[in-house]
């Protein structure tokens, strides 16, 4: 029940001013073994998927490996035409793929805009390191404009559109680069759930999924992720001006500390100081998601979830799992 309390209490405020100074989190993770190369991988892969596969001889395999490593991109895709391949199967490629070479396996990608015609090599003068998305109808394209002053070219920008209305936005600059996936009258976290698979997003280290009401005048895009990284945050957001018609007393911004992960709720509103809402806890208008916690928050979102209420409660799940 307080959830809808909640809810209803965060429909009627217009706006909710953020700040940079100070954020709160939910754990503090550990990021292992990212380093490791591709090409390392596919070495690896290939080993273990030779052992569960049909009887193939080692130098067949040699040659399918020859062929796809060090090669990238639609190369391998000429080569695996061309060249006569062994049958494989190979059972630590990811599913569905199995029956493909693991050097010719591409299983994630990026939101990174690609020229027609030319140098591919040209397409990116700088790769964004974030992810940023607001849902957004055309109504509030002013603020949406004012939020955007805040965030640097670090953060490649993607917005839901809800009204349909798109080419509108073209009348400003940044719209352009943006990508804009238009599907009418759905929430957030239906956008999130079919457009912002892990695999899809894993260029990007971070990634924000905002509400298109926020009031940033005090907000730094790029402190903040700083802040983000110095501390470790996998699940966090921005503290919220305290003056502001607050809900939680956990996204409150306090002024004597950059972060703090607990806190102390109105009595009665905790049934244990470790858990939601007073600590670990993260609302869920403008949360700010590791690539590694959004690959489970994103398998944690119900397909048939619609305004999202009670999904900040269950996302320190997502950070215990990483830091254990
Ligand atoms: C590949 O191997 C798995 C067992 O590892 C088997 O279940 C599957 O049917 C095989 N696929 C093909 C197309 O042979």
């Amino acid at each position: 029940m307080r959830i809808m309390q909640r809810s209803a209490f965060k429909r009627s405020n217009d706006s909710t001013r953020i700040i940079i100074t100070a954020i709160m989190g939910i754990s503090f993770g550990i990021f292992i073994g990212i380093s490791i190369s591709s090409v390392h991988l596919s070495k690896i892969s290939l080993l273990s998927g030779v052992k569960s596969s049909f009887d193939v001889p080692m130098t067949e395999i040699g040659i399918a490996h020859t062929i796809f490593d060090g090669s990238s991109g639609t190369k391998n895709i000429e080569a695996l035409r061309s060249a006569t391949l062994p049958k494989i199967n190979v059972s630590s490629n990811p599913r569905g793929a199995e029956l493909l070479p693991p050097g010719i396996v591409v299983s994630e990608s990026d939101l990174y805009l690609r020229r027609l015609w030319g140098d591919p090599s040209e397409d990116l003068k700088k790769k964004p390191k974030y992810l940023l998305t607001f849902t957004v109808g055309y109504d509030q394209r002013h603020n949406i404009d004012a939020a955007l002053k805040k965030f640097s070219d670090d953060f490649a920008i993607l917005l839901f559109h809800y009204d349909g209305r798109t080419s509108e936005w073209d009348q400003f600059e940044w719209s352009k680069n943006a990508i804009h996936v238009s599907v009418k009258k759905q929430t957030k976290w239906w956008y999130a759930k079919r457009f912002l698979h892990p695999d899809i997003v894993s260029a990007f280290e971070y990634i924000l999924i905002w509400d298109e009401d926020l009031g940033v005048e005090h907000f730094d895009g790029d402190k903040y992720m700083n802040l983000v990284i110095k501390h470790g945050l996998e699940i966090s957001q921005p503290g919220i001006e305290p003056n502001n018609g607050l809900t939680w007393e956990m996204t409150k911004r306090r002024g004597d500390r950059e972060v703090h992960t607990v806190t102390q709720e109105r009595p009665g509103w905790c049934s244990d100081p470790h858990l939601p809402p007073c600590a670990a806890f993260v609302e869920i208008m403008a949360p700010a998601f590791s690539r590694e916690a959004w690959r489970c928050v994103w398998h944690m979102i119900q397909n048939d979830l619609v305004h999202g209420w009670g999904l900040d409660f269950a996302l320190r799940r997502c950070v215990e799992m990483l830091s254990s």
